[in-house]
C-alpha cells in the first residue's frame, strides 16, 4: 500500500487533495412525514479545508440544520457522498463513526445539548472522558473556558447558566479534542455583540493558528461576513461564494 504522507495532493488513490478536509457531493435528504416526502436538500456539495472558515446563513427550516447533522455523520443523508479526510464515512458502522467523529469532528448544536447533571468543566471535558483522553484535558477544558468568558462559571450546571452562557461551554466542550474540523450550529444565536465578536475572533484564531476547519450555519451576519467563504441556502441548493 503507498503511503499517503509521500504522494502528490492529486495522485492519491482516493482522489483527494492533502489539504481537504471534508468533501460532500450531491447530499440530498427527504424526510417521510406520514404521506408525503419533504425534500430538504436537493443536491449539496461542498468542500473544506485545513484553516478555512466557511458560513451558511438561510432562512429558518430550510435544512440548516439537517445539513449540518450529516456533514457532522450524526445524521445520513438519502442520497450523496460524504468524505472527511478521505475516509467514506457513510461506509462506517455505527461504532467506527462514533469513533471518527470524536476523534475528528467538533459539534456546537443548535441547542447546545449540555448534560444537565454535569458541571460546565465537566462538560467541557466530557468528549475526553469519553474517548478516555483525559491526561491534561482538564486544564484545556479550563484554558477553553477561560478563553470563552467563563472562568468565573467552572462550577455551575446548566440550569445555573444563562443561554448565552450555555452556548459558549458548548463551543468550549467542541473544541476541547482539537478536532480539526469544527461544525456549529448558530454558534452566536444566543450572544450579545462583544460575545459574538468574542467567539468569532476566536474562531478565526484558531484557524490560523491550529489550522482548524469551521463551518457554521448562522444568522449573523456580522458573523458571516468576517469569515474566509460565505454560502447560501435556499430551495434545498447551496450557493457559495
Ligand atoms: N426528523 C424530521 N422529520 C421530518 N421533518 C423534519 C425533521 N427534521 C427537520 N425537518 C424539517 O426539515 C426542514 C429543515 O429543518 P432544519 O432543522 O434543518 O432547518 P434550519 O434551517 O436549521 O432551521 P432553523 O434556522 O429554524 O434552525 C424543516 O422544515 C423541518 O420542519
Ligand atoms: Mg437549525
Amino acid at each position: 500500500m503507498a503511503n499517503l504522507d509521500t504522494l502528490a495532493p492529486d495522485a492519491r488513490p482516493d482522489g483527494a487533495q492533502a489539504n481537504v478536509i471534508l468533501r460532500a457531493e450531491n447530499l440530498r435528504k427527504k424526510y417521510r412525514t406520514g404521506e408525503e416526502d419533504l425534500e430538504v436538500l436537493r443536491g449539496v456539495s461542498i468542500e473544506l479545508r485545513e484553516g478555512e472558515t466557511v458560513a451558511i446563513t438561510g432562512a429558518s427550516g430550510v435544512g440548516k440544520s439537517t445539513l449540518l447533522h450529516i456533514l457532522g455523520a450524526l445524521d445520513r443523508p438519502t442520497e450523496g457522498s460524504l468524505h472527511i479526510r478521505g475516509v467514506d464515512v457513510l461506509d462506517l458502522d455505527d461504532d467506527e463513526r462514533a469513533e471518527f467523529r470524536s476523534a475528528h469532528v467538533g459539534f456546537v448544536f443548535q441547542f447546545h445539548n449540555l448534560l444537565p447533571e454535569f458541571t460546565a468543566l465537566e462538560n467541557v471535558m466530557m468528549p475526553a472522558l469519553i474517548a478516555r483522553h483525559a491526561d491534561g484535558m482538564e486544564a484545556r477544558a479550563r484554558g477553553l473556558l477561560e478563553q470563552v468568558d467563563l472562568a468565573q462559571r467552572l462550577d455551575h450546571r446548566p440550569g445555573e447558566l444563562s443561554g448565552g452562557e450555555c452556548q459558549r461551554v458548548a463551543v468550549a466542550r467542541a473544541l476541547v479534542m482539537k478536532p480539526e474540523l469544527v461544525l456549529a450550529d448558530e454558534p452566536s444565536g444566543n450572544l450579545d455583540d462583544v460575545a459574538s465578536r468574542r467567539l468569532h475572533d476566536l474562531m478565526r484564531e484558531l484557524a490560523r493558528v491550529e489550522n482548524q476547519a469551521f463551518l457554521v450555519m448562522t444568522h449573523d451576519r456580522d458573523l458571516a461576513a468576517s469569515l474566509d467563504r460565505t454560502g447560501h441556502i435556499d430551495g434545498g441548493i447551496l450557493e457559495l461564494c
